[in-house]
């Protein structure tokens, strides 16, 4: 039996139980302090060029910062970094980089340590989108290391299960 709902109560259901990975934006801000937030609206986008996108809520605290941005970092987490996934989440966590590893790149983009896979990125297009913006990078940098990707689905956040590995 369908579900009935106001539109955007259900739109927040029905997206809320679309299995995503989870990943960690960072950027230097102004005074090179380290930025980074939670988010699970990554998707690539282009092979050729390499381009990827995610949206920032306009009402974030980051949001500004991520505007006038040149680069990001996009961490994409591993299984085991839940800590991190609610860490970078987290509204009264005030320095979220003193909880986690993670060092400088040579782009000058803080990356977070033991994750699953990193793209650094040149903004190249900033989409107004509703109470969001669409940021789209071109991908300058990528890593990829041994750990498996984080699940992120109806608020838990875990390991690939191991059936499917
Ligand atoms: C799994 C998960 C995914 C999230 N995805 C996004 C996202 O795609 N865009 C966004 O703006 N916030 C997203 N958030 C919320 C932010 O991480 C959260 O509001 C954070 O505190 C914002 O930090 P800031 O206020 O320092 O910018 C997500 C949170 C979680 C737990």
């Amino acid at each position: 039996m369908a579900v009935k709902s106001e539109p955007a109560q259900l739109f927040k259901d029905i997206m809320g139980s679309y299995p995503t990975g989870v990943t960690v934006v960072t950027t230097l801000d102004g005074n090179h302090k380290p930025i980074g937030l939670t988010v699970n609206s990554f998707a690539s986008v282009s092979i050729d060029p390499l381009l990827v996108l995610w949206s920032i809520d306009k009402n974030a605290g980051s949001c500004e910062v991520f505007q006038k941005a040149e680069k990001f970092a996009v961490n994409i987490l591993a299984g085991d970094q839940q800590e991190v996934c609610w860490t970078f989440a987290s509204k009264s966590e005030q320095d979220r980089f003193s909880k986690h590893p993670w060092a400088l790149s040579k782009n000058n983009l803080p990356v977070l340590e033991n994750v699953f896979a990193t793209f650094e990125c040149k903004k190249i297009q900033q989409i107004d989108a509703g109470d969001h913006y669409i940021l789209l990078g071109e991908v300058i940098d990528l890593n990829k290391n041994e750990q498996e990707p984080m699940l992120y689905f109806r608020r838990k956040v875990g390991n690939v299960p191991q059936e499917w590995e």
